[in-house]
């Protein structure tokens, strides 16, 4: 990978096209900006449990109890069948913290659904900023059957289910006005037809072989814990944060 320098105006990557002096300014404000500043949850990996499906659900109870924004909300990252990546936010629709399993959906049709279709393998990243705190997981990822999609589906708001209806995720929208009428025309059929399922609604599960838990901390000792799937059962690592 080729190294660049630090352009004129001091802010890596450049200013090619814009202002020099608003990125200065922009990174003035980055540099200003706080992180991880606390007070943060403790962690004590000594104390963690044997596998990482527990600890996910800890954290994520934790998060939920303590009004963390979103916590539901993570990113999924998948890479074409010629490895270039992309990563994008979810939502998080199902765990099974026996199996340290993560459920999501999507359209079939969509960049991560065209992704999935070759490389079913992806990762998931949540992160916490009120908690310091970032899961990281990556494994192999399955469709789930008919029942759990209908369900999965089914359970959404009208409009909601209206959305996957116009069938035309990550193409090319002409404007406004095609969004309205085929929204509409979307919204007229889940009212006529409340049962229907999109044919590309796809639900999928991804059975985490690795994960990661960081837990920042203000004076920096940050730490970080990764499973790895083994055989039967997990084994534990720190890793210098
Ligand atoms: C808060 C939030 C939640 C989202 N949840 C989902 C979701 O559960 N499933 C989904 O397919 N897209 C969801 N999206 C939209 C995706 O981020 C993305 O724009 C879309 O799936 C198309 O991406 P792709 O072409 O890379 O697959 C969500 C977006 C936001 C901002």
């Amino acid at each position: 990978m080729q190294r660049r320098d630090e352009d004129s105006a001091g802010a890596p990557g450049g200013t090619a096209g814009g202002s020099a002096a608003a990125d200065r300014a922009l990174l003035a404000r980055i540099r200003a900006a706080p992180v991880l500043a606390g007070p943060l949850p403790p962690f004590d990996p000594d104390r963690a449990p044997e596998t990482p499906g527990p600890l996910f659900a800890d954290w994520l109870g934790l998060a939920l109890a303590d009004d963390v924004p979103e916590p539901q909300i993570m990113t999924l990252s998948t890479a074409a069948a010629d490895g270039t990546p992309s990563a994008r936010v979810l939502m998080l629709r199902g765990v099974d913290s026996a199996d340290c399993a993560f459920v999501f959906a999507g359209d079939s049709g969509s960049g991560k659904g065209q992704d999935l279709a070759v490389r079913p393998v992806a990762a998931l990243t949540w992160y916490w900023p009120a908690h310091g705190r970032q899961i990281r997981v990556a494994g192999p990822v399955d469709v789930l059957g008919e029942e759990v999609t209908r369900r999965d589906f089914l359970g959404r708001s009208p409009a909601s289910r209206a959305a996957a209806f116009t069938g035309r995720i990550s193409t090319p929208l002409a404007g406004a006005e095609q969004y309205e009428r085929e929204q509409r025309a979307a919204e007229a059929l889940v009212a006529a037809e409340p049962e229907q399922v999109p044919a590309g609604h796809t639900v999928y599960r991804l059975r985490a072989r690795t994960a990661e838990f960081f837990q920042g901390d203000p004076s920096r000792f940050h730490l970080r814990l990764r499973y790895t799937r083994e055989g039967g059962g997990w084994s534990r690592t720190l890793l210098w944060p």
